[in-house]
């Protein structure tokens, strides 16, 4: 039977490493869906039409191991703001999340739009601060030379545009359970996390 957990929060909170571990925890599938913006971002920079890049995105696209860099998750949240980019994205989702097995997604939409059904909803978040914080030290582990206060500036304006568009913005769904990392370890975090499904299924 098909048993969705939803996980939305805004960039940097901590959403990707507890949906990986969750995931494995139960033993689910896990989608990433800010791959899918990602994918249809880089493609933009290269070029592209957002619409028509998001209406032939192929699984292959989300492999691409250049998702991960500043610039594309800019480029990701100014094609997420426009209705038939996420419109084209709508379909993936909805079979991922049904599949038999469990699935995990994690994104900023999920619990609200995409699987307003799902059987367990987290809102994982922190502070800006935090999250900048973690993002500044994870850049710089990968030889990045952003200083801290760009990365700021940028969570800064990717939460404004995630949660000020009109369609489907960054907010928690009305029955989720918000998780706020900004003071728990990872471990604590995951605890929390499961803790909160398990109640919920
Ligand atoms: O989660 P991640 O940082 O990879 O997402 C990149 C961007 O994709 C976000 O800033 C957001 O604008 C967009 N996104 C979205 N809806 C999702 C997942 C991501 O709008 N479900």
């Amino acid at each position: 039977m098909p048993f969705t957990i939803a996980i939305d929060g805004p960039a940097a909170a901590g959403k990707g490493t507890i949906s990986k571990a969750v995931a494995a925890h139960f033993g689910y599938a896990h989608l990433d869906t800010g791959l899918l913006y990602r994918a249809v971002g880089a493609k933009v920079l290269a070029g592209a039409d957002a619409i028509e890049a998001a209406q032939a995105l192929q699984a292959e696209d989300l492999e691409n191991g250049d998702l991960r860099t500043a610039e594309v998750a800019q480029a990701a949240s100014k094609v997420a703001v426009i209705p038939e980019v996420r419109s084209a994205l709508v379909d993936f989702q909805v079979a991922f999340a049904r599949r038999d097995g469990g699935a995990v997604l994690d994104g900023r939409d999920i619990g609200t739009v995409i699987c307003p059904e799902a059987e367990a909803k987290l809102f994982v978040t922190a502070s800006a601060e935090v999250r900048a914080t973690r993002r500044f030290k994870e850049l710089s582990e990968k030889g990045s030379d952003q200083s801290y206060d760009d990365v700021l500036a940028d969570v800064i304006a990717r939460d404004k545009r995630d949660s000020e568009r009109a369609t489907a913005p960054l907010k928690p769904a009305e029955d989720a359970v918000i998780v706020d990392t900004s003071d728990l370890s990872i471990e604590a975090a995951i605890a929390a996390a499961v803790a909160a499904i398990e109640a919920a299924g």
